[in-house]
């Protein structure tokens, strides 16, 4: 059964990876050009928008484009776009490039990934893009702190993928949005749920993605392996946590994994819509957005990356956002739940912090099973104490 596909994000999913001769030719070109090296989530981003992830976007930003992202969270078209897109480059290339002409982007293992036309050269507000991407100017936070380390230029211009950035998890689960969009068509899912995560799947995460997939044909667990803070368990080890919870838990045909390469910046609210343009791009009709979404330390209101969405359009935004609250395991009930279902007390609710996680695992100790899954459990206190 062939099922109809959602449209892209601004209407037309973006190919900007080059093939065959276009590619040879431009190969050859780009020995001559200068270059514009790419730290690693960088070259993330170029390839997330050669394959269309990041559609309507075709290259890194222009001050126009950039400004209007900041103010209005959205692009000059009106089109609905959150975060900042940019490619920052250190203050002597910015003064030797010359805009117009073409330039190779060069990853750190020196092979050259794309060229770009350098249409602009323009000064990073850092100060006005944390206050309105971050909500706070506060470098203790880490999506602040990455953007106040890193350099005050930006160059902005449409790109051309020539060869693809390896997945930063090292693992063959990335899926490109044509390749997502054919697999759901295969499927005959005509209704898609996307789960974004940074974390392995515990107890709450399985309870949101059930309640979801009860009411939809298909999950889409897409966790983000890109870039992340210190202390997040890295993407190798969560992708084996991945694996055992859909082969103990989930029904093969029901559940689709599949990395989701960007970098993460905690920015909460809107990094959610952000997330969810880019499940948009992957063909998704629902996305789960729980408590404190994309959220770090207590910037952010608990529900405010839900609230979010209430200032948009079901049109604008094109994906339909499955609020949940915040889910624990309560003993009384001796299930997993939300204060819309249980009726009893804190003392009967298991919470465990993420530091409190990190403790039990250093020392050693097996995480409850009203937590996580004991098969989930085990490859965590393997990676803790390896
Ligand atoms: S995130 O940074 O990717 O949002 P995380 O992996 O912890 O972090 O969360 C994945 C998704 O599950 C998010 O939508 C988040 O809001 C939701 N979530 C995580 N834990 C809970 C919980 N206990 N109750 C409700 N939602 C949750």
């Amino acid at each position: 059964m062939i099922a109809t596909m959602i449209a892209a994000h601004g209407g037309t999913l973006i190919d900007r990876i080059l093939q065959g001769r276009e590619k040879a030719d431009w190969e050859e070109r780009a020995r001559d050009l200068p270059t514009i090296p790419l730290t690693d989530s960088a070259l993330s981003e170029l390839d997330n928008i050669a394959c269309g992830l990041y559609s309507p976007l075709t290259g890194f930003m222009t001050s126009a484009t950039y400004a209007s992202v900041i103010g209005k969270m959205r692009l000059p078209t009106q089109t609905v776009w959150p975060i900042p897109i940019v490619l920052p480059i250190e203050a002597d290339l910015a003064e030797s490039l010359i805009c117009g002409r073409w330039a190779a982007l060069r990853g750190q293992d020196g092979i050259i990934y794309g060229v770009m036309q350098v249409e602009e050269i323009f000064p990073r507000e850092t100060e006005a893009e944390a206050e309105a991407i971050y909500g706070t100017i506060d470098r203790d936070h880490p999506g602040v702190a990455r953007i106040y380390a890193g350099p005050r230029s930006l160059v902005g211009g449409q790109i051309h993928l020539l060869t693809r950035a390896a997945d930063p998890s090292t693992s063959d689960h990335r899926l490109d949005p044509q390749e997502t969009r054919k697999l759901f068509q295969e499927k005959g899912w005509k209704t898609i749920v996307a789960f974004q995560t940074r974390n392995p799947i515990h107890r709450a995460h399985e309870h949101l993605q059930k309640c979801a997939l009860e009411m939809t044909d298909g999950l889409f667990i897409n966790p983000l392996v890109g870039e992340t803070k210190e202390g997040d368990i890295p993407a190798a080890v969560r992708m084996d946590c991945y694996l055992a919870i859909i082969k103990g838990y989930f029904p093969a045909e029901r559940v689709l994994l599949g990395t989701f390469p960007a970098p993460m910046r905690y920015a909460g609210p809107r990094e959610a819509i952000f997330h969810a343009i880019c499940r948009v791009n992957y063909g998704c009709t629902h996305i789960i957005i729980g408590r404190d979404h994309a959220g770090v330390g207590n910037y952010y209101g608990t529900y405010a990356a839900q609230e979010i969405f209430d200032r948009f359009s079901a049109d604008e935004i094109g994906i339909i956002p499955l609020k949940f609250e915040h889910a624990f395991y309560c003993t009384k009930c001796d299930q997993m739940a939300t204060s819309k279902t249980c009726p009893h007390g804190k003392s009967d609710r298991l919470f465990l912090s993420g530091t409190k996680v990190r403790e039990m695992l250093q020392d050693g100790k097996d995480l409850p099973a009203v937590f996580t899954r004991p098969e989930i459990a085990t490859i965590l206190k393997q990676w803790a104490l390896s």
